[in-house]
């Protein structure tokens, strides 16, 4: 055993010679691109453009990646100017076919992914997650979705349709305009192909607001609508009406806020912390952000070291993090406190 471990720290050791100065293990890279020690990878092998502004990036990926469920979404992390950047995004494929996620460019991660990729980047990745999901048996549904909110729904309409034609559903979205709607032609193709799939759009360009804040509100949006199971998706204001009105006429609803998913609460597992030196640290769960730079050699402001004088305030640029003290996410950049935060999951610092 002891010899064994010789010889493999010889042969890392010769590696790390002729590759020098590159870690080892991105010279294995170099022949496969999906391997990868420390995370899961993807290479692109499509980008399409759906409307001006946003593009499906279809995908294939390496060891750790685990077939999504419609309705799932992944974070996923790309390099802008030098630095990894990660962001959560719904799935748009159905299941069982090639990963894809479909993009709005908002924000320094989007904008990378729909203007700057192309067939044959890496992207890093992590598993899909996210209870947003399908159920096979009612087959009265309805789908509320509004902007990209109709990203997961779009996985899941691939997805049941093909399987159960039977199924009776109407999909009601709201979007600006027709030039803006994502997937616009293709829900007519499916409705084309599926008589029992029954597409709405709502235009707030020309129709107004769609506001669902009472029952009677739904009851008029269509006829049966409370006998159906709903599924709603889109920014916080637009679920969190819909939710309440469906819940005051004890109908059944699944939600997905399309801005709070981003903030996963109850995230307890390690974090990633960058700081712009490119240091990248890795903080393990119940650990601060100070704790977890000083293990890694990295010093940092502080003094009480208990989230009471605020001398360990520092500039978070991207990411967020969570208050170990009062459970409150951050994810604006801005000044934080390292002695009683943590990256929720990755955060960059500028220091
Ligand atoms: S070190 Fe005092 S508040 Fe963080």
């Amino acid at each position: 055993m002891k010899r064994k471990n010789i010889l493999s720290r010889m042969s890392y050791a010769a590696l790390g010679l002729i590759t020098h100065p590159q870690d080892p293990r991105e010279f294995i890279q170099v022949f496969n691109p999906l391997s990868s020690s420390h995370y899961t990878r993807g290479v692109v092998t499509e980008v399409h453009h759906e409307t001006p502004d946003s593009a499906t990036i279809t995908f294939t990926a390496g060891e750790g990646w685990a077939s999504h469920k419609a309705g799932q979404w992944a974070r996923i992390g790309v390099s802008v100017n030098g630095r990894r950047l990660w962001r959560p995004y719904s799935i748009s494929a159905a299941e069982d076919t090639a990963p894809s996620v479909t993009v709005k460019a908002r924000g320094r991660v989007s904008e990378a992914l729909v203007y700057g990729t192309k067939p044959g980047d890496i992207l890093y990745l992590e598993r899909p997650a996210g209870q947003f999901l399908l159920e096979i048996s009612p087959t009265a549904l309805l789908f509320l979705t509004a902007g990209s909110g109709i990203t997961p729904v779009m996985s899941m309409l691939r997805t049941l349709m093909p399987r159960r034609p039977d199924h009776d559903v109407v999909l009601i979205h709201s979007s600006a305009n027709q030039e803006s709607t994502i997937f616009h032609d293709e829900i007519l193709e499916l409705a084309d192909q599926f008589p029992g799939f029954k597409p709405r759009f709502h235009f707030t360009k020309s129709l107004g607001r769609l506001t669902l804040r009472e029952a009677g509100q739904l009851a008029a949006l269509h006829p049966d609508i409370l006998e159906r199971t709903i599924y709603a998706c889109g920014p916080d204001e637009f679920v969190g009406d819909i939710e309440a009105a469906v819940q005051e006429a004890d109908g059944n609803i699944v939600v997905e806020r399309f801005d709070t998913r981003l903030l996963p609460s109850d995230y307890s597992g390690p974090g990633t912390l960058v700081i712009n030196n490119g240091t990248e640290i890795t903080v393990p769960e119940n650990q601060s952000i100070l704790e977890a730079s000083e293990n890694a050699g990295t010093e940092l402001p502080h003094g009480c070291r208990s989230g009471v004088c605020r001398s360990c305030l520092v500039m978070m640029s991207d990411g967020a993090v969570k208050n170990m003290r009062t459970g409150e996410m951050i994810d604006e950049p801005g000044m934080i406190q390292s002695c009683i935060s943590r990256p929720s999951p990755h955060a960059i610092l500028e220091l």
